[in-house]
């Protein structure tokens, strides 16, 4: 078996990296709320951040948490069906806690990733869920444990499921139940979610931003991983790949998967790295901005066009003049959806700048061929 065949980096969706960078505070202060009882905030905390951030590891991580505290563990994604499945999911874990199956059941194993449900919420059904949840949790208060519930990508298209949810976990705290509820969505999810009328009990959830990790923690972690897996790397190669990251953790993983594969050899040199840093940064044009793009209306792309013939941030009135000279209320729209869909960033002195590293680039190289149009045809709405 050569070094090749065992790469230790995790370049996918969800995938726990080799070693987590940067989250050890994060983690440790929802640990303790664990520990701390009812009522203790962490308890109840939304993750946000920008696509491949990790805030579905964050999820995982939490789940550990919870595990090895005794506790058990649900995890959800925020599409419709979810109350249905939070049903199932509760009996599933009442059966698996019996002495012995109910005849009906004997015999049939339930699917573990109950997807294929998809029913919308019913009060009934809100109501059986609260039952069920209310008989779980005092049994597990009887042996010292409690329960998790994590959603994932939470967006609007789940309300009214979401709201189910939201009502539930308020009367859980409320009863000081062992229980906690983890969240994650991209800002513009959670910031409509948290501005619900109906969810203002959400907005007492610890928010976590989630944000790029610095490059210094990359650098050691990139050595560290590379090292514990029987290779050694450049020195100036671990620096230039932990700068190509740019500190964004997908890109950590990215980086460091093609680094690795860049060469058989036990030793990865500066040129091999370097190979392995062009490939990274192509694949996260297919991996993370043509997706990003896609979810974005046109005039939202058509913004993002008209920032990149800059260098660096974008001053708005430049941006305003390459869209086809659009009033200012006009761009700010744009500019306050796209900061909520986590792409760009406000930064000092008005001027904007994009949150997903190499964006520019991709948007200059591959702009048209994606359907946008070049930026000086861009808009014909004169004022
Ligand atoms: N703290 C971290 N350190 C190193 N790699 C990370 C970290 N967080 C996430 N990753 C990696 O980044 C990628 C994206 O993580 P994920 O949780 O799927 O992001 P999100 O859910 O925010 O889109 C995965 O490959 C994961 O292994
Ligand atoms: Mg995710």
């Amino acid at each position: 078996m050569t070094a090749r065949s065992t790469n230790p980096f995790k370049p996918s969706a969800g995938s726990t990296p080799p070693l987590l960078i940067g989250r050890q505070p994060v983690i440790e202060s929802i640990a303790d709320s664990f520990d701390e009882g009812p009522g203790a905030p962490g308890r109840l905390t939304v993750f946000t951040g920008a696509r491949g951030v990790g805030k579905t590891v964050m999820l995982n991580e939490v789940e550990e948490v919870a595990n090895s505290r005794g506790w058990l563990t649900i995890n959800e994604t925020a599409t419709t069906g979810l109350v249905a499945r939070i049903e199932e999911h509760l009996t599933h874990l009442a059966e698996a806690r019996e002495p012995r199956p109910r005849g009906r059941i004997t015999g049939i194993t339930l699917p573990l990733r109950l997807g294929a449900v998809s029913t919308e919420v019913t009060p009934e059904l809100a109501v059986d869920v609260r039952r069920r949840l209310n008989s779980l949790l005092d049994e597990l208060k009887r042996s010292g444990s409690g329960l998790l519930l994590t959603i994932d990508e939470v967006h609007a298209a789940a309300r009214s499921e979401l709201r189910e949810v939201t009502t539930i976990t308020q009367h859980l705290i409320r009863e000081d139940r062992e229980f906690a509820l983890v969240m994650a969505g991209l800002p513009s999810a959670v910031s409509s979610l948290l501005s619900d009328d109906v969810l203002t009990f959400l907005r007492r959830a610890d928010k976590q931003v989630l944000s790029d990790v610095p490059i210094d923690e990359v650098h050691d972690a990139l050595s560290a991983t590379i090292i514990a897996n029987g290779r050694t790397i450049d020195e100036e190669a671990g620096h230039q790949a932990a700068e190509a990251t740019g500190g964004y953790p997908f890109l950590v993983q990215l980086v460091g998967y093609h680094v690795w594969r860049s060469t058989a050899a036990s030793h990865i040199t500066l040129t091999s790295a370097r190979d392995g840093i062009t490939a990274a940064r192509r694949r996260l044009g297919s991996l993370v901005h043509e997706t990003a793009l896609n979810d974005l209306s046109d005039v939202d792309r058509t913004f993002l066009m008209a920032m990149s013939p800059d260098p660096g941030p974008s001053r708005m009135r430049d941006i305003l003049k390459r869209m086809g000279g659009v009033a200012p209320q006009y761009g700010n729209v744009y500019k306050n959806r796209l900061i909520d869909a986590g792409m760009i960033g406000s930064v000092a002195h008005g001027k904007v700048d994009y949150s997903l590293p190499y964006l520019r680039d991709f948007l200059r190289e591959h702009g048209a061929s994606l359907g946008l149009a070049p930026i000086k045809k861009v808009g014909n709405k004169k004022k």
